[in-house]
């Protein structure tokens, strides 16, 4: 039997670099993604030697024009079938919206949105002809509602679970399952790149990412819509802004995410 092949975009850390290790050891083939050349060649070279698979990498910044149009031709020159597609690629930004840089917050829109909008409209296409296939779109239990100081963030956020379960309506009975994974915070450099130091501060209180990747592999094999990782308190976090009046749940996240 062929090796099945994944495309996981953000694989040089994090979450996404766990994927491809967990992915590796059930013997599927990957084309893994991001600006950073040296981790991915560095992965490339471990996850080869370790589990006899092939590896592609394409070092890309998603939020440059034609980036996804890039990756989808370079696949296709080299007869590679994506079986399952990870948009894991995202970052954060913390701070008062006005007080941030406006670029920054127009990359991190480019890239949690339009890019694995643009990826998953590509390679869907051919999962639609072969009735088969699978993607995750890696959302955050900060699409579930606004989040003060993480402004633009948590509605990236909103927009990759809006988006992702309802592809999961039209396509499940093609055989193609859409997941939207929605982790609670989580070990990885997103802290650090969102320069949001209560999250880096959490310590042991983070989840691990190999836990997140877990439950990711799990939802998808029960055809799950979403998945919110992490247990209870990411559930009471989820399911608290259908009961609160939006007043009252602004106020108190404002009053949790504001700079201590
Ligand atoms: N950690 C959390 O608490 C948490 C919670 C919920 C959801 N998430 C989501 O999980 C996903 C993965 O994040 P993470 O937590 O694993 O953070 P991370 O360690 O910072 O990983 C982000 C990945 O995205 C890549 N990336 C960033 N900008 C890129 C660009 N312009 N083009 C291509 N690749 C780019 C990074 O690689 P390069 O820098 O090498 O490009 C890296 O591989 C994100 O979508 C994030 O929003 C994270």
């Amino acid at each position: 039997m062929t090796n099945k092949t994944a495309l996981i975009t953000g694989e040089s850390s994090g979450i996404g670099k766990v994927f491809a290790q967990k992915l590796a050891q059930q013997q599927y083939n990957l084309v893994i993604i991001a600006r950073t050349q040296e981790a991915l060649e560095n992965i490339k070279k471990d996850l080869e030697l370790k589990h006899k698979i092939n590896v592609k990498v394409i070092v890309k910044d998603l939020t440059l024009p034609n980036a996804c149009q890039d990756i989808y031709q370079q696949v296709k020159q080299e007869n590679i079938t994506i079986d399952l597609l990870i948009n894991n690629a995202g970052f954060g930004d913390y701070g008062a919206f006005c007080d941030r840089n406006l670029e920054k917050q127009l990359k991190m829109i480019q890239l949690n949105i339009s890019a694995l909008v643009e990826l998953t409209y590509l390679f869907l296409q051919e999962m639609k002809v072969k009735k088969e296939g699978a993607i995750i779109n890696v959302g955050s239990i900060a699409g579930y509602q606004p989040l003060p100081y993480l402004s633009v963030y948590a509605a990236t956020k909103a927009f990759v679970l809006s988006f992702s379960e309802a592809l999961w309506a039209e396509n499940k009975k093609l055989g193609i399952n859409i997941v939207a994974l929605c982790p609670g915070p989580t070990e990885s450099n997103f802290g650090k790149v969102a320069e949001f130091d209560a999250m880096i501060n959490m310590g042991d209180s983070l989840a691990s990412a190999d836990d997140v990747v877990k439950d990711a592999l799990i939802a998808l094999k029960k055809q799950k819509a979403n998945t919110v990782t992490g247990g209870l308190v990411n559930q009471i976090i989820v399911n608290l802004p259908r009961f609160l009046p939006r007043e009252i749940l602004l106020n108190v996240v404002e009053n949790q995410f504001q700079k201590k």
